[in-house]
């Protein structure tokens, strides 16, 4: 038996429980879990209101982890792995042990500790992809990081400035935000607070003097609408959340004039090699110290006071520490 922390109730904290880990099945690994993040995707798939449908219940959230493989040909590999929990049947990686499919791990180079990488995790890719594959950024591009307190944000600052970016503008609510923007590598940092879309404008236009060529936008809403217009000519906004608002709007001839781009984005349409991929050029970054995310560790046995507080204002990424690994 091990501990997992299972969801029961909709939109509730999970509990911990007692439970038999699966044996795994072919091309299945057992993975002692010795990190997992709790991100924006497993408070919405666990709420009940995301566009999967509400889970079975009770489960065990967590679409992400790190861990060390325990058993069989690959026994003691380091490896970070994906799970479909919340959004398909079955248990995610918020227990001591999780079993997985071997396609959906990658292995964990050394220089990157377990907590460091699952902070970094599916919100790194995120980033990673939104600048490279989708704003096909080009070196001396200017980039505009739209939520640059959040994971994301935080990465596609380093990401954009490793890529050799022209400018790097960050934008955030937060004071910390901002000044860790800054930290990070931005070369200048707006205020999104108590704004309208017109104010927001001025802003970004003040930071962004000739405008942007790529937008990374994890926030949606009026600072969409802000951010298109101070795209550059052929800029290109990714909009790939919307933990500020739902819906935007544009003039038609912003976006004629500028013969600009806007482009969604979602993990779940990648490959399993584009995330292989984006994934070791983000350890890599990190190995060398050039990307982190601020986060913050709590034990599984404080499961229920970590959740709460990633589903609050979290400064940093909550992430559930089930085993010690010595490796780490
Ligand atoms: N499409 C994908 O595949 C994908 C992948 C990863 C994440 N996401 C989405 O991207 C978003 C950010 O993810 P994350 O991992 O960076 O989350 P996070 O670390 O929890 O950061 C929260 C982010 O949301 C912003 N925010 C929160 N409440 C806001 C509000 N009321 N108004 C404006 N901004 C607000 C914060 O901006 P401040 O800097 O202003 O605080 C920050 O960027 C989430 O919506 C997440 O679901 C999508």
């Amino acid at each position: 038996m091990v501990t997992g922390a299972f969801v029961t109730t909709h939109g509730h904290p999970p509990e911990l429980r007692p439970y038999d880990v699966p044996v795994p099945g072919a091309g299945q690994s057992r993975i002692r879990v010795t990190a997992a993040p709790v991100t924006p995707l497993d408070l919405l798939c666990a709420g009940g209101t995301s566009y999967f449908g509400p889970p079975v219940l009770p489960y065990v959230p967590g679409v992400q982890g790190v861990g060390v493989v325990d058993q069989g040909e690959r026994a003691g590999a380091r490896v970070w792995f994906n799970t479909d929990a919340g959004m398909r049947p079955g248990d995610g990686s918020l227990a001591e042990a999780a079993v997985v499919h071997d396609l959906e791990t990658v292995d964990l180079p050394d220089g990157v500790s377990d907590v460091d990488a699952a902070a970094l995790g599916l919100s790194a890719v995120a980033a990673w992809m939104a600048l490279t594959w989708r704003g096909r950024l080009r070196a001396g591009e200017r980039v505009l990081v739209l939520g640059a307190g959040g994971a994301v944000g935080q990465v596609a600052i380093q990401a954009a400035t490793a890529l050799g970016a022209g400018a790097v503008v960050a934008a955030s609510r937060r004071p910390r935000g901002r000044d860790r923007a800054l930290e990070r590598g931005a070369t200048a940092a707006v205020d999104l607070s108590d704004a309208d879309a017109d104010e927001v404008t001025a802003r970004l236009r003040a930071a962004a003097d000739g405008g942007v060529d790529v937008v990374v936008d994890p926030v949606g809403g009026a600072t969409t609408t802000a951010a298109l217009r101070v795209l550059a000519e052929h800029g290109r906004l990714v909009h790939l959340g919307s933990s500020g608002g739902t819906e935007s709007t544009f003039s038609s001839a912003t976006l004629r004039s500028g013969s600009h781009s806007i482009l969604g984005y979602t993990n779940n349409s990648l490959t399993r090699q584009q995330r292989a991929d984006a994934l070791a050029e983000i350890f890599a970054l990190a190995a060398d110290g050039r990307c982190q995310v601020e986060h913050r560790a709590y034990p599984l046995s404080e499961v229920t006071a970590a959740w709460q507080q990633a589903a609050g204002t979290p400064d940093a990424r909550v992430v559930v520490t089930p085993t010690d690994d010595p490796t780490r």
